[in-house]
């Protein structure tokens, strides 16, 4: 453990430059393994969560270096060329690595197993557990909670395996990638039906290395369909900036008096942007500059203002398209003028810990007003005035980075300061969030 505690800060002023998006990173990684030849990433996130994926992609046969100046290359396999790694794969805390390269091993004929740290090993592996097993894998999982299926699991792999149709029954990109890594190397069309859109990144990206994918709407719904097996051909990636680290820096500043803050490289892709579209409603000042395009998605800087913001109903549509948000949401929240209510989250339940639970304990503990309901907090702020703070028994993060993160950002609009219990989970997605932190809030 490695605890901590985030004082009051003065405002945030200057230019900062998040690291690579999470979710673009481990798919690099994962379609450059599967291509022939050489494939080279410059922005890779260099977190923990990234690093499973390398090393699984490496134990199946991939050659994945980092020079100097920061570029990774990465020599992949070729899809259907995946080794059987001679050691369990080790996914430490990393939901995405373990449900898509699930995915991807289904379809190869090796057999895999798959472990990881307390907080993944609640983690319900089902969901990708159906499709997959639809296809002809072969799964034994460790039975967990409520009839959950959990890791340890081993998976052996069809081959071939055989193309479905499936119809995502909850609003998951992990589940559906999973399904399509598994197409990857599947005779025939692989079919995923979305009622609600998730983050796209795996359609983008495997477009890009030229799968035969196609996306149609219909009724309301997406359809995305990919022939198999796919030849994916080599390709030069610059990584975005994640908008899902940026989130913390961009509630720090509206919350925080006096600060105005440009974060650079800010990915901001329709199916991730929530956050910015809930925080403009609540009356956050958040201008883009710059719009361009990287790696294949819209990118731009952000100049963030310290704003008054006021309660309001978050719509539960929005919640696919900011769904690892709502922990700093909430902390913005607390901040503002009057209610906000949020519902439709019950899928907060089930990230890296229960999110709606620890969430609220947290806040309650740092002095704000939250009420726990069954699928989302009920949140009534301070009006701008900072919270407490100065909780006596430090934070429970649960192994969740974001919550610590989110309640990093309380303690800066805090009386007293909130102290969290263990800062290391941060290093799996934002290696270098408290260097620019303690950068800016001195
Ligand atoms: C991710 C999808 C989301 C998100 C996670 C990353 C991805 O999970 O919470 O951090 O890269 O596909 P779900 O698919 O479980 O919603």
């Amino acid at each position: 453990m490695r605890p901590r505690r985030f004082g009051a800060a003065g405002p945030l002023r200057g230019t900062i430059k998040v690291p690579g998006d999470k979710s673009i990173s481990h798919r690099a990684v994962m379609f450059g393994a599967l291509a022939v030849g050489e494939t080279r990433v410059t922005g890779l996130l260099e977190g923990e969560d990234v690093m499973a994926t390398a090393d699984a992609m490496r134990a199946m046969g991939a050659t994945i270096t980092r020079s100097d100046d920061g570029e990774w290359r990465i020599s992949g396999v070729g899809v259907g060329g995946l080794l059987q790694p001679e050691r369990a794969l080790e996914m430490g805390n990393s939901g995405t690595s373990t449900r898509l390269l699930m995915g991807l091993i289904a379809s190869h004929g090796i057999t895999a197993t798959f472990t990881g740290d307390a907080s993944l090993s609640k983690r319900p592996m089902g969901r990708v557990i159906d499709p997959i097993a639809q296809m002809g894998a072969d799964i034994s999982a460790t039975p967990g909670a409520k009839g959950s299926q959990t890791l340890p699991l081993m998976i052996r792999g069809a081959s071939p395996a055989v193309p479905i149709a499936y119809r995502l029954p909850v609003a998951s990109a992990q589940v559906k990638s999973a399904v399509l890594l598994a197409g990857l190397n599947t005779p025939g069309v692989t079919t995923v039906i979305e009622p609600v859109p998730t983050r796209d990144h795996s359609e983008r990206m495997l477009t890009g290395f030229g799968a035969d994918l196609t996306v149609e709407e219909q009724d309301g719904e997406r359809i995305i369909k990919l022939r198999g097996p796919a030849d994916l051909k080599p390709q030069v990636i610059e990584v975005p900036g994640d908008p899902s680290s940026a989130a913390f820096f961009i509630v720090a500043a509206l919350i925080v008096p006096g600060s105005e803050l440009v974060i650079e490289n800010v990915g901001l892709n329709p199916t991730r942007a929530g956050l910015i579209a809930v925080l403009r409603q609540m009356g956050g000042r958040i201008e883009e500059l710059n719009p361009r395009v990287v790696g294949g998605e819209p990118v731009a800087d952000l100049k963030v203002s310290h704003s008054q913001l006021k309660g309001i109903a978050v719509d539960p549509a929005i919640a696919p398209s900011m769904i690892d948000e709502f922990p700093v949401l909430f902390v913005a929240a607390a901040l503002a003028e009057g209610r906000t209510v949020t519902s439709g989250l019950d899928e907060l339940r089930v990230k890296e810990s229960d999110r709606l639970a620890v969430m609220a304990t947290a806040l309650s503990a740092a002095g704000a007003r939250v009420e726990e309901r069954e699928d989302g907090l009920i949140i009534d702020g301070t009006g701008g005035a900072p919270l407490p703070g100065g909780n006596n028994a430090a934070i429970a993060t649960h192994l969740d980075h974001r919550i610590a993160m989110s309640m990093a950002i309380a303690g800066l609009a805090s009386m007293a300061g909130v102290e969290v219990d263990d800062t290391r989970p941060i290093a799996t997605s934002f290696p270098n969030f408290e260097a620019l932190l303690d950068g800016l809030a001195r």
